[in-house]
C-alpha cells in the first residue's frame, strides 16, 4: 500500500475505493503533476474523506428530508472562498452548491471578478436544504458547523466571502446585521473575511440596483486584496 494510503485519515469506504483503484494499478489517482508532489498528499486524502462524510452525514434531522448533501465544489486550494446558507432545491437534487437561479448569479460575479468557479470554493454553513428553504435552526447549525471549519482548515483561503446574514453571522458572531457588517473587512481565525449580500437576496429585489452596485463594491475590495484588479 502507498505510504499516503497509510498516513491518511481515511473513512473504510474512501481508503476501501482507493486501494481498489490501486489493485487495478490505476496509478495516476495518485499522481499530481511533479516529481514530489506525485503522491495524494494528506490533505487532499482529508479533503475527499470529509466531503465523503458529509454526503453521509446523519447528524441533524436535515438527513431524512435532503436528496443529497451538498459538500461544495471547486478548487481545494482556492484563495477565494464563497460561504452561502444552505443548499436550495437545485442544489439539493443536484448535490452541488448555487447551481440555481442564485447560482447563476453568483457564477456572474465571480466572472466578473475575473476568477472562474473551478478556481475558487464554494460551499454553505449547511450542507443539506432544510425543507422548504426556510433558514437553518441553530442546532441544525451547530451539528454542521465542524464541516466548516474543516474545509476552512484545509483550503487555507486568503479571503472568506460570506454570502449573507447566515454566513456572516457564523464568522462575525456579534454581527449586528448584515446591513451594518456588509463591504468591511473582519477577520476569522487569521483569514480576511468580506460580508455581503446574498445573490438570493438581490434577486428578490431586483429592481434595486443600488443593493447590486453594493455587491459589486464589496467584490472590488476582495479582488484589490487577491491583486486581480
Ligand atoms: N443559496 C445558498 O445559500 N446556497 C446554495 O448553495 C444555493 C442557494
Amino acid at each position: 500500500m502507498s505510504k499516503s494510503l497509510k498516513k491518511g485519515r481515511l473513512s473504510p469506504q474512501l481508503k476501501e475505493c482507493l486501494e481498489f483503484y490501486q489493485e487495478l494499478g490505476a496509478e495516476f489517482i495518485f499522481q499530481r503533476g511533479h516529481s514530489d508532489e506525485n503522491q495524494m498528499d494528506d490533505e487532499e486524502i482529508r479533503f475527499l474523506s470529509l466531503e465523503e462524510e458529509i454526503r453521509s452525514c446523519q447528524r441533524c434531522d436535515l438527513a431524512r428530508t435532503r436528496t443529497h448533501a451538498v459538500p461544495g465544489e471547486g478548487n481545494r486550494k482556492a484563495e477565494l472562498l464563497f460561504v452561502g446558507e444552505a443548499p436550495g432545491r437545485d442544489e439539493d437534487l443536484q448535490g452541488r452548491p448555487f447551481v440555481g437561479r442564485a447560482g447563476a448569479l453568483l457564477t456572474k460575479i465571480i466572472k466578473a471578478m475575473n476568477f472562474s468557479r473551478e478556481e475558487v470554493y464554494i460551499t454553505n454553513v449547511v450542507k443539506c436544504r432544510p425543507p422548504h428553504n426556510r433558514t437553518p435552526t441553530r442546532k441544525e447549525i451547530m451539528s454542521c458547523y465542524p464541516y466548516l471549519l474543516e474545509q476552512i482548515e484545509l483550503i487555507k483561503p486568503k479571503v472568506i466571502v460570506a454570502l449573507g446574514g447566515v454566513a456572516a453571522k457564523f464568522f462575525i458572531p456579534e454581527a449586528p446585521g448584515i446591513m451594518k457588517i456588509r463591504g468591511k473587512w473582519h477577520e476569522f481565525q487569521g483569514i480576511a473575511v468580506m460580508p455581503t449580500f446574498h445573490p438570493s437576496y438581490l434577486i428578490r429585489n431586483e429592481r434595486d440596483r443600488e443593493r447590486k452596485r453594493m455587491v459589486w463594491e464589496d467584490m472590488q475590495k476582495v479582488m484589490e486584496r487577491l491583486g486581480r484588479k
